[in-house]
């Protein structure tokens, strides 16, 4: 048996919506403790016909592994177009089903994903001041506190992370 699913394949050889956005409305950046891959996403909003915030445009770019990849090319093509809340609905198990699964071992790598979709949401509602809610900010503080231990642990890293994105954020 194959480790990987068709589709996984497909999105991780042509992933979709790669790259960054300039003067994006919201950046996401997320890593993961276990293998220390790193997530940055991009979002630009604005308003459709019924003048309902979407997801205009999304780009990502990850030093993640191939599920990582897949993963965030996949939730990209989802989210795009559609309101901010019904791309916040989207979580990793929906991820894993539109694979047909994924490896036990690599379950960790979707959550990088929808991670740094809301991670980019709430920055977007952050400048413009929109109130957060509490679960937004709870998954907000989580994505802080790894993003800390991360830069204990492979702070070189971090550097030049944030050296190479740095020109696009706001
Ligand atoms: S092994 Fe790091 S995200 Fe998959």
């Amino acid at each position: 048996m194959d480790l990987y699913s068709k589709e996984v394949m497909k999105h991780f050889r042509k992933p979709q919506n790669v790259g960054k956005i300039k003067n994006a409305d919201g950046i996401g950046k997320v890593g993961n403790l276990r293998c220390g891959d790193i997530m940055y996403l991009y979002i630009k909003v604005a308003k459709d016909k019924k003048g309902k915030e979407i997801i205009n445009d999304i780009k990502f770019e990850t030093y993640g592994c191939t599920v990582a990849i897949a993963n965030t090319s996949l939730l990209t093509t989802m989210v795009k177009g559609k309101t901010i809340e019904e791309a916040m609905k989207i979580k990793k198990d929906d991820l894993v089903k539109k694979f047909g699964g994924v490896p036990f071992i690599k379950i960790h790598c979707s959550l990088l994903a929808v991670d740094a979709l809301a991670e980019a949401i709430y920055d977007y509602f952050k400048k413009i001041g929109r109130p957060i809610s509490k679960e937004l900010e709870e998954r907000h503080e989580a994505a802080e506190k790894i993003g800390e231990e991360l830069k204990k642990h492979h702070g070189g890293l971090f550097k030049v992370e944030e050296e190479l994105h740095k020109e696009y954020e706001k």
